[in-house]
C-alpha cells in the first residue's frame, strides 16, 4: 500500500484460511533460495579432488613430477614406490579437509543467533559474504596455513548458508509444496557435487595454479547469483513477527504470497502466525539471551511436542541421516571400487555415483508430498539396509571366491547405486525437511543451526573415520566390503528411530504442526487433521491487530496488547 495506511489484521476459526493462495511468481521466489544447496554440495566435492593434484602436490611437498624424475618410466618398481610416496602427507590432508566442517559445524550454530538478529535473509547474503573472504584465502593459498585459514572461512559461511535457506525456505514456502521446494534444496546439493567433481576433473591435469584456482574460483559465482539474488527476495515473515514488526510482516508475507498486503487471505495467515507465536511464548517465556538458548532444551522428554524433545529429533535427524553411510560412497568410493578391481577409471566410478544421487533426487518432489516424510523414511531406511546388506553379502561370498570378480563387482555397483537412488529420494531431502519443519518459531532458527550443525559434526567424523575403517594401511580395521554390514545395521537403527520417533508434517502449515505435535503421537500424526486454529484458541478472532503500513517501520504492538 504506497503512501502508508493502517491494515486491520483479524484472525480467523476457519482451518481452510490459514495460509493465503500463492501466485506462480511466489513460487518462484521460494524456488529460488534451494540455489543455497550448490555451496554445500560443490563445497564438499572439489577438496578430494585437488589433493590428489599433481600440481597441488608439487606445490605443497615441493617435490618433482614423477614423470619429471622417471622419464618414460610408468613400470619400474623405482617409479611405483616413487608415486606411491608423492602425495599431500595424511595430517595435511586431514585438517584441510576437515576443518571446513569445523567451520561449518560453528557456523550453523552461530548463524541461527545472526538470523533472529538481523533477519533471515541477511544472514544468508552474510553468509555469501564471509564465504567468498575465505574463498578469497584458499585460491590466493601456496600453502597449508593460507589454505586452513580460507578453509575455516569458507566454512563458516558454508555452515551460515545451509542452515538459514533451510530455514528461510520452510518458512516461506506454500505448505502444499514446502517439502518437494526443500528437496530442491536437495537436488542443488547433489548438483553442486556433480559439477564439483566434472570441474575438478577438467582441470586435474594442468600443471599450472590453474589447477586447483579453477576448481575453488568457481564457488564465487555462487556466492555472486545467492547472494545478489536474496538482496531482491522479501524476507521471511515469520522473522518480523518474531521481532513484532507486524507492519513489516504483513508487507513480506504480501510479498512472498503475491497477494495484495490488505486482503483477507493475508490477514488470516499472519493472524495465524501472530498468535501461534504468542502460544509458544506463554508457554516457554523467554527472558534473557541464555534463557532463549536454554529454551531449547525445556520440557519433557516423553513430550513429542516439549522444546527438548524437538531438538533432539532434529539433531538426531541429521545424525541418523549421516550415519546411513552416503558419504562414504562419495568421499571414499573411488577408492573401495579401485581396491575391488576391474575397474580403473576413478572418475567414471565417481561420474556414475553422483549421477545417480542427481537423477533421482527429483523423484523426492513427488514422493515427499504424496507418502509424506514419515513414511518416506521409514520405506528409505528399510530400502538402504535390504541394498547394503546385499552388497556385503556378494562382497562376502561372490567377491571372495575369486580376486577381482567382474560379475561380483558388478553386481555390488548395481546395489550400491539403488542405496544411492534409496537415500537420494528419501533420508536425503527429508532429513533438511523435517528439520525445517519441527520447531515452534520461538526456537526455529537455533533448533535449525543445531541439527545443521550435527549434519556437519557427523560429517566430519565420518570423513575422518572412513579411511580407517577400509584402507588398505597398517592401522585399518581393514573391512572392505563388510563395512556395508555396518552401514545397514545402522540403517536399521533409522529405520526405527524414523518409525518410533519421526511424525508426519506434510500439508500442514507450520503453526499447525505445532498443534499436531500436542495433540498426537508419532506414530498417530498421519491421522492428525486441523480442527482449530491458533487465532480462536488465542480470541485473535474476535479481535483487530492494527497494522502500520508505511514508509516508516513502526514497531507493533503484539496481539495481546491490542
Ligand atoms: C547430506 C550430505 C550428502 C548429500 C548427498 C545431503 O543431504 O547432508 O552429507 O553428501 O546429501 O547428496
Amino acid at each position: 500500500m504506497p503512501g502508508g495506511g493502517v491494515v486491520t489484521v483479524t484472525g480467523t476459526a476457519d482451518v481452510s484460511r490459514v495460509e493465503a493462495p500463492v501466485t506462480v511468481k511466489a513460487y518462484l521466489i521460494v524456488a529460488f533460495a534451494a540455489f543455497g544447496g550448490i555451496f554445500f554440495g560443490y563445497d564438499t566435492g572439489w577438496m578430494g579432488g585437488v589433493l590428489g593434484m599433481d600440481y597441488f602436490i608439487k606445490q605443497y611437498t615441493h617435490k618433482e613430477y614423477p614423470d619429471i624424475i622417471f622419464p618414460g618410466d610408468t613400470t619400474s618398481d623405482a617409479y611405483k614406490a616413487y608415486k606411491k610416496g608423492f602425495v599431500i602427507p595424511q595430517w595435511e590432508q586431514s585438517l584441510t579437509t576437515s576443518i571446513l566442517s569445523a567451520g561449518t559445524f560453528f557456523g550453523a550454530i552461530i548463524a541461527g543467533d545472526v538470523a533472529d538478529f538481523i533477519g533471515r535473509r541477511l544472514t544468508i547474503i552474510l553468509g555469501c559474504f564471509i564465504f567468498t573472504v575465505g574463498g578469497i584465502l584458499e585460491t590466493a593459498s601456496t600453502g597449508v596455513g593460507v589454505m586452513s585459514a580460507g578453509r575455516i572461512f569458507a566454512g563458516l559461511g558454508v555452515g551460515f548458508i545451509s542452515a538459514i535457506v533451510i530455514l528461510y525456505m520452510s518458512e516461506i514456502a506454500p505448505k502444499k509444496v514446502r517439502g518437494a521446494i526443500v528437496a530442491g534444496y536437495q537436488f542443488c546439493i547433489t548438483i553442486g557435487i556433480l559439477l564439483a567433481n566434472c570441474v575438478v576433473y577438467a582441470t586435474q591435469k594442468r600443471r599450472d595454479t590453474g589447477s586447483y584456482r579453477i576448481p575453488i574460483a568457481v564457488q564465487f559465482a555462487w556466492a555472486l547469483i545467492l547472494g545478489t539474488g536474496l538482496a531482491i527476495l522479501p524476507e521471511s515473515p515469520r522473522y518480523f513477527v518474531k521481532k513484532g514488526k507486524l507492519d513489516k510482516a504483513a508487507k513480506a508475507l504480501a510479498s512472498v504470497r503475491g497477494q495484495p498486503v490488505d486482503s483477507e487471505y493475508i490477514q488470516d495467515e499472519l493472524a495465524e502466525i501472530i498468535a501461534n507465536h504468542e502460544y509458544e511464548m506463554s508457554i516457554v517465556p523467554q527472558t534473557s539471551y541464555l534463557g532463549s538458548w536454554m529454551s531449547c532444551f525445556e520440557g519433557k522428554l516423553s513430550q513429542p511436542s516439549s522444546n527438548l524433545r524437538r531438538t533432539i529429533l532434529g539433531i538426531l535427524m541429521q545424525m541418523m541421516q549421516q550415519l546411513t553411510g552416503i558419504n562414504f560412497i562419495f568421499y571414499f568410493g573411488t577408492v573401495f571400487f579401485q581396491q575391488l578391481g576391474t575397474i580403473s577409471n576413478p572418475f567414471l566410478i565417481s561420474l556414475i555415483t553422483t549421477l545417480v544421487n542427481v537423477l533421482s533426487t527429483p523423484f523426492s518432489f513427488v514422493m515427499v508430498e504424496k507418502l509424506g516424510r514419515r513414511r518416506i523414511l521409514i520405506w528409505g531406511a528399510a530400502s538402504m539396509v535390504t541394498m547394503q546388506f546385499i552388497v556385503g553379502i556378494i562382497g562376502a561370498t561372490a567377491g571372495k571366491q575369486s580376486a577381482h570378480n567382474p560379475a561380483a563387482v558388478k553386481a555390488m555397483i548395481a546395489f550400491i547405486c539403488l542405496n544411492i537412488a534409496s537415500f537420494a529420494t528419501t533420508w536425503g531431502p527429508a532429513a533438511w525437511i523435517v528439520i525445517g519443519e519441527i520447531f515452534p518459531l520461538t526456537i526455529r532458527s537455533r533448533g535449525v543451526g543445531l541439527s545443521t550443525a550435527s549434519n556437519w559434526f557427523w560429517n566430519c567424523i565420518i570423513a575422518v573415520i572412513t579411511p580407517y575403517l577400509v584402507a588398505d594401511q597398517p592401522h585399518s580395521a581393514k573391512l572392505g566390503s563388510n563395512v556395508f554390514f555396518m552401514w545397514g545395521g545402522l540403517c536399521c537403527i533409522s529405520f526405527l528411530f524414523a518409525f518410533f520417533l519421526v511424525p508426519e508434517t506434510k500439508g500442514l502449515s507450520l503453526e499447525q504442526v505445532d498443534k499436531m505435535l500436542e495433540e498426537s503421537t508419532p506414530r498417530t500424526s498421519r491421522k492428525w487433521k486441523p480442527h482449530s486454529t491458533f487465532a480462536a484458541q488465542m480470541n485473535l478472532a474476535e479481535k483487530h491487530i492494527e497494522v502500520p503500513i508505511g514508509t516508516e517501520t513502526v514497531e507493533s504492538k503484539t496481539a495481546q496488547e491490542v
